[in-house]
Formats: C-alpha cells, sequence, structure tokens
C-alpha cells in the first residue's frame, strides 16, 4: 500500500520490513507523525525493557483517540458513513455518518460526565455490535476512562467477575439482544451480575427491541438522558500511555486476564494495519464480522477502519440467519469490499454447498480476511474458489488480544505478493518473529519448527495485566528471556513464510474463541458429585477444536452419565458461556498422570482423536489408565 507507508523510496515489502525492523524508531516515529492527530507532540518514540514487562510509546506525546476516528474526518467529509448496523433483521440496516456518530459519542460522553465517569474511571459494556456501542467506547476515550467490552454472549457470573476486577463505576447495556431471530434477556443479566459489584453506580439501559424491562434506582435510560445532553463535548487531552481499554481474555491458567492496551500506539497499530494488510483504499466497506466483544472486533470493526476515515460494517447476526446465505446477501446489499471472517463459520457454510453464495452478487468484494485459527485447506480453497470466484485474495491474519492487531499475514504490503494457501506468511512491519527450541535457544537459518516469539516491541502490544503486573512478566517475557512469548507453535518454511501450528500451552481454541482448560476445570470441579476433572481440546470439523470433559466421580457416587453431562453443560454456560459448553463428558474412573501427579491431557486429546501414536508413556505413573480410557471412549462414540 504505498500511500500507507514509504521510506527514502523503498515500497516493496521486504525493504520495508527491513526497514522497519533495522530502524525501528525512524520507521514507527515518522508513522506516528504522519497518521495521528496531536495534540502536543511525543518526545520519545518508544522506552521498551522486556525483563521488566516495560512497553512505552510515544511517551509526552498527547492525543484524543476519538478525535482522531471522528473529529478530523467530521472536517472533511461529514456526511461519509462511518457504521453500518447491519441488523438481525435482513434489510433494516441503518447506516450513520461520521457527523451523526461524532453527535452521538458526544452526547455520550456528556451523560457519562453527568453520571461522574472520568478519567481514571473504567465502564463495562455488555452489548452487541451497534452504534451505540462504538458511540460508547469512543465516548469513554473522549472524557479520558477506559472501555471494559465484555462479550454479550457471557453468563452473569462471567460479567460479574469482569466488573469486579476492573472496579467499573459503570455498566451499559440494552433492554434485549436480538440475534438469529431470538430475542436474549441482556439486561437481565447485567442485573443479576452487578447485585453482586459493589462499585457499580448506574447501569445505562439502551432499547433495541420495543419490550419494557423492570428498572431500578440504578437503572438510566440512555436515550432518554443522552437526548437531554449537548452535541458538543470537549475531548480531553490523553498520554499516550494512559488507558484506553481492557479486554479479558483465556490463559492457561487462572482467571481470565484483563490485558491493557493504551491510546496512540494501539491506535496507529490498528490502523496501519487495517490499511496495508487489506490493502483498504476510500470509498471501501469494511466488513469484519467478529463481534465487538473480541479484539478483532476492537481493532479491525472500530478503531482501525474509523481511524483511517473508512466505513466499517457492525454484524448484529449469525451466519445462518434467516438462512445458510445471509453472509453473501449482505454483502451483496451493502456492497462489502472486504470480508473478514473466521474459519470455523466458513467450515460451517461449505457444508450447505456453493448454491447459497452462488446465488448474491459478489462482485464488490476485493478481498477476503481469515482470523482467529488455522485455516485448513478445503476451507482456504472453498472461500477462494467459491466465495471469492477464485479472483480475490485470501489473507490469512495471525494475530491475538495481545498483540493488538495482526503480526502476521500475507500482504502487509505489495497487492501483488505471492500467497501460499493457508499460511499467515510475513511479518508485518516491526515485527520480528523468533522460532526458539525447549532450551530456548533462537532457531537459525529458514525451516524450522519452534515456540513462536518476537523479538522486538511493537506499538499495538499489550501493556499489561490489570491489577497483576507480575503474571504479564510470567506469562509473556519469563519463558524466553529478552522475547515476548504468544503461546503459539510456528514452522518457518525455507522461503521464510510462517505457518501457525497451534498453541503450546492449555488453551483451548472453539470457534475462534480462547478458553483456559483449568477455567473450565475450576467450574466442573464445583460439580458435588465431581472428584476431579481434565478438560482437553481436540480436533473437531467445524468449530476447530471441541471441549472434552473428563470426570472422576466423588467415592460412592451413583449418577447417571446423560444426567451429569446435562448438569455440567449447564453449569459451563452458567458460569462462563454457551459456547464453551462441553462436546462430550466422559466419567472414567482415574486420570492419566505423571509419577509426579500432573494430568497428561496430550495423552486424552490423542485418545480422543484416535491417534494410534499416543507419544511418550514413559513418565506415566501406571499405563493401564490410558487403555481404560480408550475402552470408555470407544463405548461413548
Ligand atoms: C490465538 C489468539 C486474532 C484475534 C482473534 C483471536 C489463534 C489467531 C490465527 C491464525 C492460526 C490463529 C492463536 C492465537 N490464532 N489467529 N490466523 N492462524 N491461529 O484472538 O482470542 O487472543 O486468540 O488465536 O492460537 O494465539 P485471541
Amino acid at each position: 500500500m504505498p500511500e500507507a507507508v514509504a521510506f527514502q523510496g523503498v515500497t516493496d515489502h521486504s525493504g520495508l520490513h527491513e526497514f522497519s525492523v533495522r530502524e525501528t524508531d525512524t520507521f514507527w516515529g515518522t508513522l506516528a507523525h504522519q497518521r495521528l492527530s496531536w495534540i502536543s507532540p511525543f518526545n520519545t518514540v518508544q522506552n521498551c525493557d522486556f525483563s521488566q514487562g516495560k512497553i512505552k510509546w510515544f511517551e509526552s506525546g498527547k492525543l484524543n483517540v476519538s478525535v482522531n476516528c471522528l473529529d478530523r474526518h467530521v472536517h472533511t467529509y461529514p456526511e461519509r458513513v462511518a457504521l453500518i448496523w447491519e441488523r438481525d433483521e435482513p434489510g433494516t440496516e441503518v447506516k450513520v455518518t461520521y457527523r451523526e456518530l461524532l453527535e452521538l459519542t458526544c452526547r455520550l460522553g456528556n451523560l457519562l460526565k453527568r453520571q461522574g465517569v472520568g478519567k481514571g474511571d473504567c465502564v463495562t459494556l455488555y452489548l452487541p455490535p451497534c452504534p451505540l456501542a462504538v458511540a460508547s467506547m469512543l465516548a469513554c476515550a473522549r472524557i479520558g476512562a477506559a472501555h471494559n467490552v465484555v462479550f454479550a454472549g457471557f453468563s452473569a457470573g462471567a460479567l460479574a467477575d469482569r466488573v469486579r476486577d476492573t472496579q467499573s463505576s459503570t455498566v451499559i447495556t440494552v433492554n434485549q439482544g436480538v440475534r438469529g431471530g431470538k430475542v436474549i434477556d441482556l439486561k437481565k443479566t447485567v442485573d443479576q451480575a452487578v447485585q453482586n459489584c459493589p462499585s457499580v453506580r448506574q447501569v445505562l439501559v439502551a432499547m433495541r427491541t420495543e419490550n419494557t424491562v423492570v428498572m431500578t434506582d440504578r437503572d438510566v435510560p440512555l436515550e432518554e438522558e443522552m437526548m437531554k445532553e449537548n452535541v458538543v463535548c470537549d475531548p480531553v487531552a490523553m498520554d499516550s500511555e494512559d488507558v484506553l481499554f481492557l479486554l479479558y481474555t483465556s490463559g492457561s491458567t487462572g482467571k481470565p486476564k484483563g490485558l491493557v492496551h493504551t491510546q496512540a500506539g494501539y491506535l496507529l497499530y490498528a490502523s496501519i494495519t487495517h490499511r496495508s494488510v487489506f490493502s483498504y483504499q476510500d470509498g471501501d466497506v469494511f466488513g469484519c464480522m467478529a463481534d465487538i466483544g473480541w479484539i478483532t472486533g476492537h481493532s479491525y470493526s472500530v478503531y482501525g477502519p474509523l481511524c483511517n476515515g473508512g466505513t466499517t460494517v457492525l454484524f448484529e447476526s449469525t451466519p445462518v440467519y434467516p438462512d445458510p446465505g445471509r453472509y453473501w446477501e449482505t454483502v451483496e446489499r451493502l456492497g462489502i469490499s472486504h470480508f473478514y471472517g473466521a474459519p470455523t463459520a466458513i467450515r460451517l457454510l461449505l457444508k450447505y454447498g456453493d448454491e447459497w453464495v452462488q446465488k448474491y452478487d459478489r462482485s464488490s468484494l476485493k478481498t477476503l480476511g481469515s482470523v482467529g485459527e488455522p485455516i485448513n485447506t478445503e476451507a482456504w480453497d472453498w472461500y477462494h474458489q467459491v466465495v471469492g470466484d477464485g479472483r480475490c485474495p485470501v489473507i490469512d491474519t495471525w494475530w491475538q488480544t495481545e498483540t493488538g492487531g495482526i503480526c502476521i499475514a500475507p500482504r502487509p504490503s505489495d497487492p501483488d505478493s505471492e500467497i501460499v494457501p493457508g499460511m499467515a506468511m510475513r511479518p508485518f512491519y516491526g515485527i520480528k518473529p523468533t522460532l526458539l527450541d525447549a532450551k530456548g535457544e533462537s532457531l537459525p537459518g529458514c525451516e524450522s519448527t519452534g515456540a513462536l516469539c518476537i523479538s522486538l516491541a511493537w506499538p499495538g502490544m499489550a501493556r499489561t495485566i490489570h491489577n497483576d503486573h507480575q503474571r504479564f512478566i510470567e506469562t509473556y517475557f519469563q519463558p524466553y528471556p529478552g522475547y515476548f512469548f504468544t503461546g503459539d507453535g510456528a514452522h518457518r518454511t525455507k522461503e521464510g513464510y510462517y505457518q501457525i501450528v497451534g498453541r503450546l500451552d492449555d488453551v483451548i481454541n472453539v470457534s475462534g474463541h480462547r478458553l483456559g482448560t483449568a477455567e473450565l476445570e475450576d467450574v466442573v470441579s464445583l460439580c458435588p458429585a465431581v472428584a476431579e476433572s481434565a478438560v482437553i481440546g481436540y480436533s473437531h470439523d467445524i468449530k476447530g477444536e471441541g471441549v472434552g470433559v473428563f470426570v472422576v466421580l466423588k467415592r460412592g457416587v451413583q449418577i447417571d452419565q446423560d444426567v451429569l453431562a446435562q448438569q455440567l453443560r449447564e453449569m459451563v454456560s452458567r458460569n462462563i458461556a454457551k459456547y464453551a459448553s462441553p462436546d462430550f463428558i466422559q466419567v472414567v474412573r482415574r486420570l492419566p498422570k505423571t509419577r509426579s501427579g500432573k494430568i497428561m491431557r496430550r495423552i486424552l486429546r490423542k485418545v480422543v482423536e484416535q491417534k494410534d501414536d499416543l507419544g511418550d508413556l514413559s513418565t506415566l505413573d501406571d499405563s493401564e489408565v490410558v487403555y481404560e480410557v480408550i475402552r470408555g471412549h470407544q463405548k461413548l462414540r
């Protein structure tokens, strides 16, 4: 994307990449000047020390993220469409211009201020994708509060944990959500959650449906109160390193961690990757299908496209509502040029056949993106050949909540570069991937496989884990000193291209959503019948990974398998979310353990995947346990 990045006459990707990792400060410093509007300039580009988990970019600079995403575009093209809200009911989309979005944001900003929210506060959003959700995020940014978006599919328990951890004073929600033709009582979930959250002073309730809900003293009718507010709200000058948002994600141990992203570096990284990786041009319609409750929604439905003055789609529905043609009908109706989705949805849709795609005109499409999990060859080919008519490049993007934006993708620039199916391929500017072996030695040369680490800091990376900086250091910087450890394994081809192999830790990837085995085991262990459990991820046709639960019952407990399974599924939905619900539950007499008592989940996974080679069993305390589990699993099938 020559317009986005060009240095000293260099415009080809390898030349630019080499420059970006050699002259990192010049590279990022120049882009930060060119692409962001500053209230006062920064005096250092970066100040980072991985050993301390210290990541600081553009210190002493002041700016306001909402001004960068709204005001500067309103000055040049107030009537350009910023958001297209693709509501659940097909054909009822709502368009919001930059001028309207700024007004909405200012009204909300003023309302939040009137409610006592200001710099240093945190506001939790429990909202489906909609203009009010985006305006709420930007309103927080405008007045200097941090936001914490909680995916509106999370349970009351999970929501309460996140509200408590952030000490939010305010929650914003809707009376009800609408998804796949079903009405979901979101306000009710919030009511349950905030019962145990003393920090919450008020809940702002917007109306997505016409059904009234019970309002308490704590509840504020959002639209009504917002309309009393002025459409002008002065933006607060924020330091580059003030908190912009928190977003919770699962790790291999403990409770989900609240990753912290800050202002300037995050915004620069989200916007530059959005422009370069997808070759996004003015006038294009960017259709990121992810929910705003995930980092993909933050970076590529909201901050990236809006910072670039783009038009972005907020998709409220599901890929199969009212039928499996929904995505492509939406592409035709909205004229989407960039479609960015998850492999799990592609795998699901390809099973319904090509007719659902071919029914609709997809000539507006230029680029197809993939995110969240590896895209298998069958899905890649179908996406490329059927959805894109063999004409649109498929861009597999690897990144994480922690990285803030895309780190590896086939076309960080140069629209003509070769694309190898099923591979994220090339590091983005400023990203220096390194593969390390078990001893922590960096693997030289090209062809190798190891732990994927990144050796230079980049502006989009998370700054800390909220309330637990030590955990931040231990998780990301201690496993391989001197490097940021991603938790993924990767293979590098002889051409130097990267292919992601999968997680190296106990994190499961269900339909592109992260779940920690420990988090699930904690819930399962709440069941009175259960003495001990092991949760594993195993390869699943559509979801990428399925959730398998092995339980050992307490002595003397007699319970029907189906009853137990139903109980556990219900508990997981209630404590975490529906998508985390186990695919199977197997009662076992004993779990395979090492002599030191560690559960060997790796072996359980192989049993479920019916692998002939179970790997090294020599560290097992008693290998007979494995054969018991195999026999039990065969009966379950
Ligand atoms: C984990 C991050 C990226 C935003 C959405 C998920 C896996 C992500 C890919 C990809 C293979 C991928 C990794 C990563 N992952 N993208 N293109 N190919 N694996 O964000 O919830 O933070 O999950 O998702 O395992 O570590 P997240």
